[in-house]
């Protein structure tokens, strides 16, 4: 059964309806020439996901270039919530498996993943969530699995900021070090976490970049 779509009005819809216009414009601005602090992160990514691996990609988006990379010899299946950054993806990247969803409402089985990656999106999603789904995560994760994502540097409950690349857009975050500690707290082992810049950002901004994994130990035997 599909799930329902995301409640009007909801900061989910707002996000939804704004990525489904500005699709193309984002990936021109993002995804085509992709910034340092991007290219960082992939490599990390890269570097730490094993070949063959099954990865969730959280607000895949367009698929450039982040799911291309990572899909190339793993089974990656990409979320998103904005049909439109999802029929690119699904061109983008033919090999990979896509699905339309607010992330906040997705299900799977225990160790169903040895990566979740989540690159721009948490910043988009109610931070009363983020608690839980980074327990959730923890809990796709198989042992020592790798979780790296993007989360936000300064304290903001949520709001909807005005002409963002020309449509409302919807923004809520914690501050750096609550966002250490919530991974931590998920039972995520933290292996780097930096502040790092988008050179050249017209919004300025920073992110807070996270690698952790999931302990090797099973729950229960620590
Ligand atoms: C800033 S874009 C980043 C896209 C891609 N990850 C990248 O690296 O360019 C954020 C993406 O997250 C998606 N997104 C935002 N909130 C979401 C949610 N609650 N559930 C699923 N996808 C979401 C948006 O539709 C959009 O495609």
């Amino acid at each position: 059964m599909t799930p329902p779509g995301p409640e009007t009005g909801s900061p989910q819809a707002i996000v939804a309806a704004g990525y489904d216009r500005i699709a193309d414009t984002y990936l021109a601005w993002s995804g085509r020439r992709p910034s340092a602090t991007r290219l960082h992160a992939l490599a990390l990514a890269d570097a730490a996901i094993p070949p063959g691996g099954d990865v969730l990609e959280l607000g895949c988006g367009a698929g450039l270039p982040m799911t291309a990379a990572l899909a190339r010899g793993r089974n990656l299946t990409g979320v998103d919530i904005s049909e439109a950054q999802l029929e690119r993806a699904r061109a983008n990247v033919p090999g990979a498996t896509f699905l339309q969803a607010d992330l906040t409402t997705l299900a799977w089985p225990a160790g169903s993943f040895d990566a979740v990656v989540a690159f721009y999106v948490l910043t988009h999603v109610p931070r009363e969530h983020h608690a839980e789904l980074l327990a959730r995560i923890r809990r796709w994760l198989r042992p020592g699995g790798v979780f790296l994502a993007s989360f936000g540097v300064e304290d903001d409950p949520g709001g909807v900021e005005a002409d963002w690349l020309g449509v409302d857009m919807y923004f809520s975050h914690f501050s750096a070090r609550v966002n250490r500690r919530l991974v931590a707290e998920a039972g995520l082992e933290i292996e780097s976490a930096e502040v790092l810049a988008e050179p050249g950002d017209r919004f300025d901004a920073r992110f807070l970049w996270v690698l952790a994994r999931a302990p090797i130990a099973p729950v229960g035997s620590r």
